[in-house]
């Protein structure tokens, strides 16, 4: 299989870099700048990519590599930090500039008839850096300058030599994705015809390598990453695997019967399911505070996970459906960190598993749903939406009871069931029902009413960062409101939710 190494010094981007290599149907494989000289020449690359880094070449604690790394007949491309690298291992000056650059900026192609710049016009590239090259080393040219930047890329083709100042791997550089595919194809010769079943095969084995005849363990939340992460094992190992799921009572209609039907019908593995609404519920009893719920069904919901897995862990293996965008909030391996992330649990002290896999931990969100369906998962989980964590928890206003989860789980599935007929369920990021704390007066027939009050919520966004509310088209709302009215018991009254975010929030509470 041919395979491109992404030597990882740091920067933010790697895994970016490697996503984008694999677009072009290439394999590409991180390692860190720690990696042994003699691993990397026995594993046939087409080619190398140094990723950036936070450091300046001249810090005496910044990564370096052995400089027999340029000498091995495989092409590199040397990105940001990797091009000062480059850079300086050959002997060139880099120096710190009096302006940084960072941002959108002009760059300007010097030399047109360079490979690397094939079909790339003087465009916009993504920059960030304070220190930059003054001269470049022997044997290299200058193919490209910006304003404040002399050597916005260089080369020496004699020894098929590439390095940009820039960041060709971000959206931002106009014709990055041209650069770095000309890398791949003009420069290393790749012929492109790695697919995604190909990562579903290596892994595949990998994971049975590792695990030999060993148990493992892995916590299925019936989200998209666990579900992915659970159908791979499952195809590895499958009945050394069992997958916990812990059903709170609080997820969407018939949920927790789906994925355990999916998982048991569909994939070989052991399945416990843990039912536990009711304990759920009392421990809720009274509490109306948003924060205070949030707090209860997650104490609430580690405990129940971290003693059932107590049960199961008897040595093996643990598994999380982690994927790589919780990792870089996390701050995985040398990338600053940046936040800590939700989806990355800490197991307690006392549980001890002989090591923890995350199989999906390179892959972005896109990908792994690639794999889902490649793995034959339905399409209803692959393409599910985001659901939090506390479920239906952030969804009721005020105190949650069986009886107001049973009128929203109802609401909800009407709710779904509608945007799905209309066909519009493509064009909503995300969209649910929300039980207020408000009953108002109806009439139904020649009734007086006095019930609850459903909002709708629907929402377009990028990220969830931001996101607007969507734009339903009216017939659809009104066909949605008339059967939550006529189908749930308990419910006169139903409105929709016009606010974007900021300054409101996705969920109610
Ligand atoms: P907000 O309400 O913060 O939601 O605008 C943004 C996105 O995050 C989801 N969300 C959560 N996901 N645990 C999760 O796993 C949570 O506690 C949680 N709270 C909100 C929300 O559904 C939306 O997609």
């Amino acid at each position: 299989m041919e395979k491109i190494l992404v030597l990882d010094f740091g920067g933010q981007y790697n895994q970016l870099i490697a996503r984008r290599v694999r677009d072009n149907n290439v394999y590409a494989e991180i390692k860190p700048y720690t990696a042994n000289l003699e691993e990397i020449k026995s594993e046939n690359y087409k080619g190398i990519i140094f990723t950036g880094g936070p450091n300046s070449v001249y810090d005496m604690s910044s990564p370096h590599y052995d400089k027999e790394i340029l000498s091995l007949n495989i092409p590199v491309l040397g990105i940001c930090y990797g091009c000062q690298l480059i850079c300086y291992m050959r002997g060139g000056k880099v120096e710190t500039a009096d302006l940084s650059e960072y941002g959108k900026i002009d760059m300007s192609v010097d030399k047109k008839d360079s490979v690397l710049f094939e079909n790339v016009p003087d465009s916009v590239v993504w920059m960030s850096h304070t220190d930059r090259i003054t001269q470049v080393p022997n044997g290299f040219e200058i193919t490209a300058h910006s304003d404040n930047c002399p050597v916005a890329a260089m080369e020496n083709t004699d020894e098929n030599i590439y390095a940009v100042q820039f960041h060709p791997e971000v959206t931002h550089s106009e014709f990055g994705d041209k650069i770095l595919s000309n890398f791949i194809f003009n420069v290393c010769g790749c012929k492109g015809d790695w697919k995604m079943e190909s990562f579903i095969d290596n892994t595949v084995d990998s994971l049975r390598d590792k695990i030999g005849n060993k148990k493992v363990v892995l916590g299925l939340s019936g989200g998209v990453d666990s579900s992915v992460a659970a159908a791979l094992l499952s195809k590895a190992v499958g009945n050394q695997l069992t997958c916990v799921f812990v059903d709170q009572g609080l997820m969407r209609k018939d949920e927790g019967d789906f994925v355990e039907n999916t998982f048991t019908k569909l994939f070989d593995m052991n399945f416990v399911r843990v039912n536990c609404g009711d304990e759920f519920i009392s421990k809720l009893k009274g509490v109306v505070d948003p924060e205070e719920k949030r707090k209860i069904i997650g104490t609430e919901f580690y405990n129940v996970f971290w003693n059932k897995i107590r049960e199961e862990a008897n040595g093996g293996f643990f598994a999380q459906g982690t994927i790589y965008p919780d990792c870089i909030e996390s701050g995985k391996g040398d990338a600053d960190k940046i936040k800590t992330h939700h989806n990355k649990v800490k197991m307690p002290d006392d549980i001890k598993f002989d090591d923890v896999i995350e199989p999906l931990c390179d892959l972005f969100k896109d990908e792994v749903r690639k794999v889902g369906e490649l793995l034959g998962i339905p399409k209803e989980l692959v393409w599910r939406q985001p659901f939090p964590g506390p479920g239906l928890g952030v969804r009721i206003i005020g105190e949650i009871t069986d009886e107001k989860v049973k009128i929203l789980q109802d609401a909800d599935a009407v709710l779904r069931d509608e945007i799905k007929r209309s066909g519009i369920e493509q064009q909503l990021s995300q969209f649910f029902a929300v039980l207020t704390d408000v009953k108002t007066v109806g009439v139904m027939g020649d009734h007086r009413t006095y019930d609850n009050l459903i909002a709708i919520r629907a929402v377009t966004t990028d990220d969830f960062m931001t996101a607007d509310f969507a734009k339903i088209p009216y017939d659809i709302l009104a066909r949605v409101s008339n059967r939550i009215i006529n189908e749930c018991t308990g419910v006169n009254r139903v409105v929709y939710d016009i606010t974007s975010k900021p300054p409101g929030t996705v969920e109610w509470a």
